[in-house]
């Protein structure tokens, strides 16, 4: 295994620099949207107060943790996108979790092999080494015109002062009880006696205020090292957890080069691996382009969407895992003649079984995202995430940190369904020091009169839903439609299509049902997209927020 700290210099040495367009004038204000209202004020403040987009995505990261502490947080890990207008310098900024150096493959298994399924789930030995405080303090002195204690301090004020307690909160906090119930210090910060706290009741996190603030004194050392190091490990351990000071000593952010694509002249920019995000999405767009899929019937257009679903899928559980650690033929996979062999076998009248493949895996149920251009044409696309809500449900005491349960993104018994239903492959085995696979796909779509910057949370459908909001903007459709539209999704394993309320109608399902496809409508919509763009060519912005969560998107004139 390379060591992380040699991983990011060689990546560093691999990036592209140059980006066609990166010369056009400014945009005419800055535009952000994140999942929640004081997020993005707080990244407003900081683009107000002289920031650029990376020292808003900084604050907006650690806004997050405070004021979502069920999407993200200081105890998990995500994927930042990055581009530099000065010199159209781009570049994935991966802080995933990693795996603890005492991790095995077999981990969660018991003594006949069986998984036990709870123990990657709940409790310490379901996190992994968290890698959001790494990325807060490698953003802001790599790409940050301020300080880190500077882009910190919205978000120590709202952990200090405390945070409303909303309907979504509730329904997180129900969702998560019995596994914060058994974490004493989360349950005294997250429920109220042991129950789910009342809406409009104030939730203050103390201890998040004090580890933010020795974060932003001290840099890595403030988390990684030192007291809140010694907390981390010591209350993992007390309650069976893996995690040692190495572990924590030793983590370090890669610089990865971004994923890129061309469908239809939209220059597409995405997640690289550990995110199986831009390589499922660049594939998916390469298989489409060999049709007429925006001029065709809904029916064939869905049709021939979720057949390039199933196959990128296929190929997630085949190939892609933390590229430390495995061979993935990244050229291959983004190959036109990939795609065109992928579409050999797709049928435009019918359904592939997906066992008539050879052998998908998704994420996890919750995560965050934001999309930020500031007024000098710089840009942040971020996905964030602690898998489920309230990740792990456990907090060390002291700490104020929820710990993330990502452990569960691997393949906790390659070859057979995880505790969603959904198949992993080898190359996302554990291993000691390795990254769990993801799908979170924070992306840019580029044209030489548009810029978009997507993505959302929603596990193994974010890949998905941001290959339907890519439809749109090849469409000409605005934001506003891509993040209200209802949402469809196949991901080659369970063999069907999974559809929002309102995405399928009856004459549709019936026509994709007599073409072979299983049809299920879901009872819930799914998804949180945040998009910001900027129209070059009318020298206006946009920004939008998904209807299905509680977001604010602004745009702030210069
Ligand atoms: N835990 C969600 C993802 O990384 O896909």
């Amino acid at each position: 295994m390379m060591r992380a700290c040699c991983k990011g210099v060689l990546a560093a040495l691999l990036l592209v620099v140059t980006f066609p367009g990166s010369a056009a004038a400014d945009p005419p204000g800055a535009a952000v949207a994140t999942a929640h209202p004081l997020a993005t004020e707080a990244a407003l403040e900081t683009l107000d107060n002289g920031g650029n987009a990376f020292d808003a995505a900084v604050t907006a990261t650690a806004t997050l943790a405070v004021v979502e502490p069920y999407g993200s947080g200081l105890g998990g890990g995500g994927f930042w996108l990055l581009h530099r207008q000065a010199d159209g310098h781009q570049v994935m900024v991966d802080g995933r979790e990693e795996a603890p150096g005492a991790a095995t493959r077999t981990m969660y298994q018991n003594d006949d092999g069986e998984l036990r399924e709870r123990d990657s789930l709940d409790g310490p030995r379901a996190a992994g080494i968290p890698g959001t405080p790494a990325a807060l303090v490698h953003i802001t002195r790599e790409y940050g015109n301020r300080s880190l204690a500077e882009n910190l301090a919205p978000a120590i004020r709202h952990a200090r002062e405390g945070i409303p307690v909303t309907e979504h909160y509730q329904r997180m906090a129900y969702f998560r009880r019995d596994a914060l119930r058994e974490s004493p210090a989360a349950a005294a910060v997250f429920l109220d006696d042991g129950d789910v706290p009342e809406v409009g009741d104030t939730l203050v996190q103390t201890d998040l205020a004090l580890t933010l603030e020795r974060l932003a004194d001290d840099g890595l050392a403030g988390f990684y090292d030192g007291a809140v190091a010694e907390r981390l490990v010591a209350g993992t351990r007390e309650a069976g957890g893996i995690w040692t000071r190495e572990d924590l000593q030793d983590y370090a952010v890669v610089e990865r080069e971004p994923v890129r694509g061309d469908y239809r002249g939209v220059r597409v920019t995405s997640a690289a691996p550990p995110s199986a995000g831009g390589i499922g999405l660049v594939t998916m767009l390469n298989t489409l382009a060999g049709y007429d899929v925006h001029d065709a019937t809904e029916v064939q257009r869905i049709h021939l969407q979720v057949e390039a679903m199933r196959r990128a899928y296929r190929d997630r559980r085949l190939y892609l895992g933390d590229p430390d650690f495995v061979d993935i033929p990244r050229e291959r996979l983004l190959s036109r003649e990939h795609a065109r062999n992928l579409a050999q076998s797709l049928d435009p009248e019918r359904a592939t079984p997906s066992e008539a493949l050879e052998d998908a895996q998704g994420g996890g149920r919750n995560t965050t995202h934001f999309s930020i251009i500031d007024a000098d044409g710089n840009r942040v696309g971020a996905t964030l995430s602690i898998n489920y809500p309230f990740g792990s449900g456990f907090m060390p005491p002291g700490s104020g940190v929820v710990l993330n349960n990502e452990m569960d993104d691997f393949a906790t018994r390659p070859g057979e369904p995880n505790a969603y239903g959904l198949v992993g492959g080898e190359a996302n085995a554990i291993e000691p020091g390795k990254r769990p696979l993801s799908s979170m796909t924070p992306t840019f779509l580029e044209t030489d009169d548009r810029v978009a910057v997507i993505g959302s949370p929603g596990g193994s459908r974010i890949i998905t839903q941001v290959l339907l909001a890519t439809m749109s903007f090849v469409d000409g459709l605005e934001p506003e439609f891509w993040v209200s539209r209802p949402r469809y999704h196949h991901q080659y394993l369970p063999d069907r299509i999974q559809h929002e309320p309102g995405a399928i109608s009856v004459d549709t399902r019936r026509a994709l049902v007599e073409m072979g496809h299983t049809v299920r409508p879901m009872l819930r919509r799914y998804g949180d997209m945040q998009v910001v763009m900027w129209h070059r060519g009318e020298s206006r912005m946009a920004a939008e927020s998904d209807p299905r969560g509680g977001g604010k998107a602004v745009v702030a004139d210069d």
